[in-house]
Formats: structure tokens, C-alpha cells, sequence
């Protein structure tokens, strides 16, 4: 079977299980709809107990007893965890963190990338793995490592890091006095004299130069590619018949996931709405889970795979929220409407020791099938034949939104306020397309931005000329651009660029930036201006551009203090296309006004309009056809009027006279002409 008609699956570890489980667990997973397991990975000690001792036969057994029931595997190699016969002969490999504390054996990442003695221990071990599976006839392919940058937030500092750092600056900058240039390190006495004498960002008395730590970054980012291209180059060797994937976390950002992708035939994601810990969302709000699987389709402009999709209440030393009934199936829904062509659930069976042990999976405890085992399957048997109509097949977004690595770790160097979050500014944008039910792609600046009606890209906060020659020739040629504040303040090497805000593209703005203020202990406010829509002022966050039209009308404007009455929004026409300018941060209503405002300019339409708060409408294209997929995430039920041209390819129990009646987390999907 072709990897491409696999549409659901699940991540299993038979090696916690009592070997005479194995052939009831295949059975039920077959009775489940699934059809591919992901396998291996974490289990190195299992398979190798000492240097060169290998031992798959037991995984090899639980391949075949899976495939007995039709079941395909998928295999994980199992770097994120190496062994304690590993650490003890080689304690180097223990990653430093960022105050030069070496971690621990245990958890897992406790590794460094760049350390040539763990690398030797992964071509020995991930050579031998892939050679014993390259022939097995139900495998179909690899994901190397797992969730690669986990748990490396603050990693590694290591002498061996900070070398392969300065490897990779002298590829970058060939001589010392273009790093000293690039860096500016005639500030405070931090010239070089010597490569030698640069280290990895380990603490100061205070800070540190704005050009090394964004250097830093990208170079942590790229030993990450590097780490994952050095087993991949072994399984393409190894295996030239299986797929490479990886699966990725949304918006973690320690690396670069459009490098990270470049290597990969797709991208995998694992999505988990749930949280257990209080720095994030007990639940994440509908519009973050959508817009992470929208950066994943954007990675590689095209479907990918959930290879870890929520499969019950998530927890380590405390836990989620159980997901309430239909949940599992609205995220699986949301999951495939935005790009999912096949989703594999977290976990099979929930663990009875480890770190994990509250890690729920499909079954509970006692492995006995209940309520989540049988949401899976009514979910799978579903939704198959459905996916199988439009996989493969994009979102028809005639609207993007800019997503840059370098200009959000541009922005954790220096946040200009203590509030102040690349990905919730970008959120502020994605929302106002989600509410409006209108499909974004995000995607890279590489990328083909002309097939486009509509392009935000926030925070161009780092330019080169070639990035502005995009930009302007973009609306140039009839494209609708938005801009926003802290455009063109920096090259790309973090040093401020001495021109007049927003340097090169005033002309395509038709103003200019000459003064700005960060909202630290004051207020401002914006009131929406154009003359066809009044909203009252809505207090605008953490930073403000006071701009000076030369050509641009202000569409919205600052309502208090020294630039009150002056644009914060404004809109200008050049050559063939218009621009727009966003000088804040803007509250959820003017924002609101603001992307009806660009969507409507640029005759981008709404898949439905409106739609109850709560209720999410976004579509799969298949050739001539739209799936549309309406989820109610709301914990009450919710009607929402639907075209009569829809026609109801699921959830037809709830439709009468052209209203759907979805009571809470329940789903429809229609195909539209
Ligand atoms: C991650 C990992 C899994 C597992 C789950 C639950 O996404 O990839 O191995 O640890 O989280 O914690
Ligand atoms: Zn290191």
C-alpha cells in the first residue's frame, strides 16, 4: 500500500506491554481504523544493551504481528534517547545549558548535537537499524529523532558547540574584521583579535551583542538541519524506498522548520490542544491550533501528517483537562481540514510507568477500549472515504501571511517591550482571517507570493535589498501588501540600517516613520477613521510608529497624547497594487475592520459569512470541489445557515431548511461546487 492512502494511525510502544498483549492491540487497532503505527523511537537501549550488541528481533516481531492485521509501521530511530552504557564510556555528550550546567543522564535530549563521539555512536546505530528494516516489506518509513529541539531550549553550550559555532562563522564571514564589522563589536571593547576567542552565549554580568545572539540562533538552528541531515543521509543510502518525516511542534522555534523541511519528503506535526502546565493554555484557543497547522502546510506549500494528534489527557507530574466528548474528533477534523492528509494519535495505550504515566493514550490503564477508543473509530471510519476525495490537495488560500525565523528570534534578542511576542503579533492578524472565515497560507519569504491576492507580513524587521525588491515589486504588480511597525529597521545581521523609517519602501507605503513609542506605563488608543465605518477607540498595545504620510491616507488613527489624531493604520496606492501600514499592535475590533477593510480591496471573499463566535469554517479543495468543514468548538451547541448549493457529505442528522444545528464539539462537512 502507498504511504499516500494511509489516513489514520497510531504511536505504539510494544516494548511496555507484555508480549502475549501484542496480537490484541493489532486486532483492536485494525477494528479502529488504523492503519500505520509509529514505533522505535526512545527504545536504544532495547535495541542495542552494548556497542554493536543489536537486538531488533523483537521490534521486527512487532512489525510483523501488526502487519498480520494490515498494519504498516513506521519507524522512529531512537537518538533522543541514548543509552546509560553511552553516557557512562562518553559523559561528554551531556548537553551544558545556558548558565554552563552540564545536564543530566534521564528525561531525554540529554545530548549534545555536535558531538562527534555521539555522532560516531548514531552512524553505528541508525546504519545498523536502518539495514535490518530497509527490505522489511511493512515498513514505509522513518522519522529520525524525535521532535527535534525539545527539552534543547537552553542547550547546549558545550565546548564542542561553541566550536561548531565558530566553524560556522568563519564559513559565514569569512575573516575576523567582517564578523567585527557585522557584529559592531566596537561597542563596549568586544573586538576579536581571535576566532578563539568567541564562545557560545554563556551569561555576562549583564547582556550580550544583539549580532552574536542572533548568530547564536541561527546557528543552533542549523546544527539541528545538520543533526537530522546526518541520519538522513544514512536512511536515503539505506533505504531508498521509504519516506523521511519528521515530526515537528507547531511553533516551537529553536530551529528553522522550512530548513528543517527542505530534507523531508513531508512534514509530520503533533498537535496537542490540551496542557497540563501553567505557563500555557489549559486549552489552546481553536484559532492557535488552526494557525499551527497552517505554518505546517506552509512549510513545504503542501499536506502533511499528524504524526501525534491528542489522543486523551495529556499530563506529566500534573495533568490536563480530559477532553470532553467529541473533542478528540473536532481536533482530528480541524487537523485534516487545515492540511492533514493522514493523523496518527498519541498514544496507543497509556503507560503504567515512566515520566509519562499519566500521558493518556487511546485506551486507558487496563487497556480496555471506552469512550476514546471509540470516538477514534467512529472518527476514522468517517472521515477515510472523505480524505481520500481531497488529499493532496491545499486550501485555496488566496491570502498569506509572512512567517520569518529570523525576524522572531530577531525580535527574543531584543522584544523592545516586556510584553512583546512575534507569534502573538502575527496571531492578532491570523485571528481576524480565521473570524472572518477566510484560509491563510503561512509561508516563507522564498515562496511564490504572487498567486496571492492579499500578503501581511508583520514585523519586517530585519531587510535586505532582495527582500525589498520582493516586496515592492509584489505590489508593484497588483498585490495588496501589509506592513506593520519596526519594517526596515535592521539589516540582516541585527545592526539598525541609518535611514529614515521605513528606509527603501516609504515609496511603496507613501510615508515615512519619524518617531516611535513604546507603550511602557502610557496609553494610546485606535479609532478606525474611513469614513465608511465608525468604531469606537480600542486601546492599541506595547508599541507605536508615529507616521508621516507622503502619499498615504490614514485609514485609522491614534486618539491620545502628543500623536493623538495622527495614522496608525494607513492605505496607499502604488503602480498596480496598495499598501497598507499597521503603526501597533491593534485590539481584536479594529482589526477586525482593518482585514474586512484589505479583504474586501483586494475581492477576497468569505467561505461563510457570519458565522456564531465559536464555530470555524475553513475548507479542503479537491480539483473542482470545495470540502467545507464546519466545527462547533464551542461547549454549547450552535446553528449555523449554510448555502443552499451545499450539499452534506457528513452531518446530515443536523441539517433542516438550510441550518445546521451542531450541538457542542459536533461537526459537518458540505462539498460546494
Ligand atoms: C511529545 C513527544 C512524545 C510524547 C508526547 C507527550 O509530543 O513527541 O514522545 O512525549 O509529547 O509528552
Ligand atoms: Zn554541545
Amino acid at each position: 500500500m502507498d504511504y499516500k492512502q494511509i489516513r489514520f494511525g497510531v504511536d505504539y510502544y510494544p516494548e511496555h506491554w507484555p508480549r502475549d498483549r501484542w496480537e490484541t492491540d493489532a486486532r483492536l487497532m485494525r477494528e479502529a481504523g488504523l492503519e500505520v503505527v509509529r514505533m522505535g523511537e526512545f527504545s536504544w537501549a532495547k535495541m542495542e544493551s552494548d556497542e554493536g550488541k543489536f537486538d531488533f528481533a523483537w521490534l521486527e516481531e512487532a512489525i510483523t504481528v501488526l502487519a498480520k492485521e494490515g498494519i504498516k509501521t513506521i519507524l522512529g530511530t531512537p537518538t533522543a534517547t541514548p543509552p546509560a552504557w553511552i553516557i557512562e564510556r562518553n559523559p561528554e555528550i551531556l548537553p551544558v545549558d545556558d548558565h554552563g550546567v552540564t545536564r543530566g543522564f534521564g528525561g531525554r535530549h540529554h545530548d549534545c548535537q555536535s558531538n562527534e563521539t555521539y555522532r560516531t555512536h548514531i552512524r553505528r546505530f541508525v546504519t545498523a537499524m536502518a539495514k535490518r528494516f530497509a527490505n522489511n516489506p511493512h515498513v514505509i518509513g522513518w522519522q529520525p529523532d524525535n521532535e527535534f529541539g525539545n527539552s534543547h531550549r537552553n542547550l547546549c553550550m558545550c565546548d564542542s558547540c561553541a566550536a561548531s559555532f565558530r566553524v560556522w562563522l568563519k564559513k559565514k564571514y569569512k575573516t575576523l574584521d567582517a564578523l567585527n564589522e557585522a557584529w559592531g563589536t566596537g561597542f563596549w571593547s568586544q573586538t576579536y583579535s581571535k576566532f578563539e576567542q568567541i564562545s557560545a552565549p554563556l551569561p555576562t554580568p549583564n547582556s550580550h551583542s544583539p549580532g552574536l545572539l542572533l548568530d547564536w540562533k541561527r546557528f543552533c538552528s542549523d546544527l539541528i538541519v545538520d543533526f537530522q541531515k546526518l541520519q538522513i543521509d544514512i536512511l536515503r543510502r539505506e533505504c531508498p524506498h521509504h519516506f523521511i518525516t519528521h515530526n515537528y511542534m507547531g511553533f516551537f522555534d529553536k530551529t528553522d522548520y522550512f530548513d528543517l523541511g527542505r530534507d523531508l519528503d513531508f512534514v509530520s506535526h503533533d498537535q496537542y490542544p490540551l496542557h497540563f502546565r501553567k505557563d500555557r493554555y489549559p486549552v489552546a484557543p481553536p484559532e492557535r491550533l488552526a494557525a499551527a497547522l497552517d505554518l505546517m502546510r506552509g512549510i513545504k506549500r503542501k499536506p502533511f501528517w499528524v504524526m501525534e494528534q491528542q489522543g486523551g489527557p495529556s499530563g506529566w507530574e500534573t495533568l490536563s483537562a480530559s477532553p470532553r466528548p467529541g473533542q478528540l474528533r473536532l481536533w482530528t477534523y480541524q487537523s485534516v481540514a487545515h492540511g492533514a492528509d493522514a493523523v496518527v494519535y498519541f498514544r496507543w495505550r497509556t503507560c503504567l510507568f515512566g515520566t509519562e504515566q499519566y500521558w493518556h493514550g487511546l485506551l486507558p490503564h487496563d487497556g480496555k477500549p471506552g469512550r476514546r477508543y471509540d470516538e477514534v473509530k467512529k472518527t476514522a471510519g468517517e472521515l477515510k472515504n472523505v480524505i481520500n476525495a481531497f488529499a493532496g490537495g491545499d486550501q485555496g488560500a488566496e491570502a498569506a501571511i509572512l512567517f520569518s525565523y529570523d525576524q522572531d528570534w530577531a525580535f527574543q534578542v531584543q522584544p523592545h517591550h516586556f510584553d512583546f511576542d512575534y507569534i502573538t503579533h502575527l496571531m492578532t492578524y491570523y485571528t481576524a482571517f480565521y473570524k472572518a472565515q477566510v484560509p491563510v497560507d503561512l509561508i516563507p519569504e522564498e515562496a511564490d507570493w504572487k498567486k496571492y491576492k492579499l500578503l501581511v507580513a508583520p514585523l519586517q524587521f530585519l531587510t535586505t535589498p532582495e527582500l525589498v525588491a520582493k516586496l515592492t515589486d509584489y505590489v508593484a504588480t497588483g498585490g495588496h501588501l501589509v506592513l506593520t511597525m519596526r519594517t526596515g529597521v535592521k539589516d540582516w545581521n541585527n545592526r539598525v540600517i541609518p535611514h529614515t523609517l521605513p528606509g527603501p519602501l516609504s515609496e511603496v507605503l507613501g510615508l515615512s516613520v519619524d518617531e516611535y513609542d513604546c507603550l511602557w506605563g502610557v496609553e494610546q488608543a485606535v479609532r478606525w477613521s474611513d469614513e465608511s465605518r465608525i468604531v469606537d477607540p480600542e486601546p492599541c498595545v506595547k508599541w507605536c510608529d508615529v507616521v508621516a504620510p507622503t502619499s498615504a491616507r490614514a485609514l485609522a488613527k491614534y486618539t491620545l497624547d502628543y500623536y493623538g489624531d495622527t495614522p496608525a493604520i494607513t492605505e496607499n496606492s502604488y503602480k498596480k497594487g496598495a499598501s497598507y501600514y499597521v503603526g501597533t499592535e491593534l485590539g481584536p475590533e479594529v482589526m477586525k475592520t482593518f482585514v474586512a477593510h484589505a479583504l474586501d480591496k483586494a475581492n477576497i471573499r468569505s467561505i461563510l459569512s457570519p458565522a456564531p463566535s465559536g464555530v470555524e469554517v475553513t475548507r479542503r479543495r479537491a480539483g473542482n470541489h470545495d470540502y467545507i468543514f464546519i466545527l462547533n468548538h464551542n461547549s454549547i451547541a450552535a446553528e449555523v445557515r449554510i448555502p443552499k448549493e451545499w450539499k452534506i457529505a457528513i452531518g446530515e442528522a443536523f441539517a433542516e431548511k438550510g441550518i445546521l444545528s451542531l450541538p457542542a464539539y459536533e461537526v459537518a462537512v458540505c462539498i460546494s461546487e
